[in-house]
């Protein structure tokens, strides 16, 4: 059994892939295809965005979103305390700091008010400028941005959604990576939207936003071309065989893999209703389902449930064992006013079972019916 089933989605989608590859192969044009261009038109389309700038993965498109937010020395940037590193990785590097925020008791995802009562700790204690917001939807499952876009408008703070793991969700009808000043997404294979290795984007409706990312993607380049380089950037684009890759599976994701993905959340809801904290998706928002996690009644149970899982051979992961807060890395980290209940507790207690579109209900039930024996 497969955690997420790559080898079943490459035998639904193996012609259109593999005809996709070979044309990339005789072309031999594996840098900047013709590919590549298309994959952005069409991604910008599916979020309904003006520019879509693909690069070599979600956490450089992470690093970009920072540049352009112009994070530095003495920024407070406000990320939630459960993500993946790379949300939050970017801060100390330019020289800022993450203040964490809490994430909500039901979705998981950044806290408003616990947002806005780190912005006004940080402002009350002076030594740090509020920059900038990253707003992560996580596990696949969108943001509160009714709440979050007016609070990052109150204080002037650049928005960045990272959708890593939501490609494919919505918010009150607009897709992820439609947020926010610039969002941004991954393409890592086990992601909504994966590729046959690395690769990410960067989305935006601002025409100058747009400009200074192609730049960054290649080294600073200016209006001159690639040896014309007015400014320090990287080297980050997507290879045009991921692109050519990522075409069919783009199509497929919005013909029918959403709507799998539902179905087969919609059987564990029902499945552990009672028995576990199942997961909330808000009212208007659909989530992508990156990972199904539920939460056990302490961790000792939850641990009880993985120990099950693995004697019968089920894959599972924990989506996050720490919160950010808690990582060696942050330790020193300021905390200003929040304790980080949610967060801690979430950690404390989650669990994420096989989750994609090519799942089948038998073999779903014998993971539902593992998890509920161990209880
Ligand atoms: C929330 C989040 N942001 C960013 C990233 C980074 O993406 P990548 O692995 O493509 O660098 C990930 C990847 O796991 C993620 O989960």
């Amino acid at each position: 059994m497969q955690f997420i089933d790559l080898k079943a989605q490459y035998r639904a989608l193996k012609t259109e892939i593999n005809a996709n590859i070979q044309q990339v192969l005789d072309s031999a044009q594996f840098i900047g295809g013709p590919q590549v261009k298309e994959l952005e038109k069409q991604l910008a389309e599916f979020v309904g965005r003006k520019h879509c700038i693909t690069c070599a993965n979600g956490t450089d498109a992470l690093q970009i979103a920072y540049m352009i937010a112009g994070v530095g020395e003495g920024d407070a940037v406000f990320c939630p305390d459960m993500t993946f590193i790379s949300s939050t990785e970017p801060a100390k590097m330019f020289g800022a700091t993450s203040v964490f925020c809490d994430i909500t008791r039901d979705t998981y995802t950044l806290c408003p008010e616990s947002l806005e009562k780190q912005i006004q700790a940080v402002l009350a204690d002076g030594t740090l400028k509020p920059k900038a917001v990253v707003a992560v939807d996580i596990l696949g499952n969108p943001c509160d941005f009714d709440a979050i876009v007016p609070i990052c408008e109150k204080y002037g703070l650049t928005l960045i959604e990272d959708a890593a793991q939501s490609f494919g969700g919505s918010y009150k009808g607009r897709k992820c990576c439609a947020f926010g000043d610039i969002a941004t997404t991954s393409f890592f294979p086990a992601k909504p939207l994966g590729c046959y290795g690395d690769g990410g984007a960067v989305f935006t409706d601002d025409d100058t936003i747009a400009d200074l990312c192609r730049s960054i993607c290649v080294h600073g380049k200016g209006p001159g071309g690639k040896y014309d380089n007015i400014r320090v950037g990287m080297n980050s684009r997507l290879d045009t065989i991921q692109a050519a890759v990522l075409l069919p599976k783009l199509k497929a994701l919005g013909d029918y893999e959403m709507d799998e993905r539902q179905v087969v959340a919609g059987r564990y809801n029902e499945a552990f209703k009672g028995h576990f904290v199942t997961p909330f998706v808000a009212e208007g928002s659909v989530s992508a389902w990156a990972q199904y996690a539920i939460l056990a009644k302490d961790t000792a149970t939850r641990d009880k449930v993985i120990a099950h899982l693995k004697e019968k051979g089920i894959p599972n992961m924990v989506y996050y064992p720490t919160p950010q807060h808690a990582l060696p890395v942050f330790r020193c980290e300021p905390h200003f006013a929040e304790s980080f209940e949610n967060a801690n507790d979430y950690c404390a207690r989650t669990l994420s079972l096989p989750m994609h579109p090519y799942l089948e209900a038998e073999e779903q039930q014998i993971i539902i019916d593992a998890v509920l024996e161990a209880l």
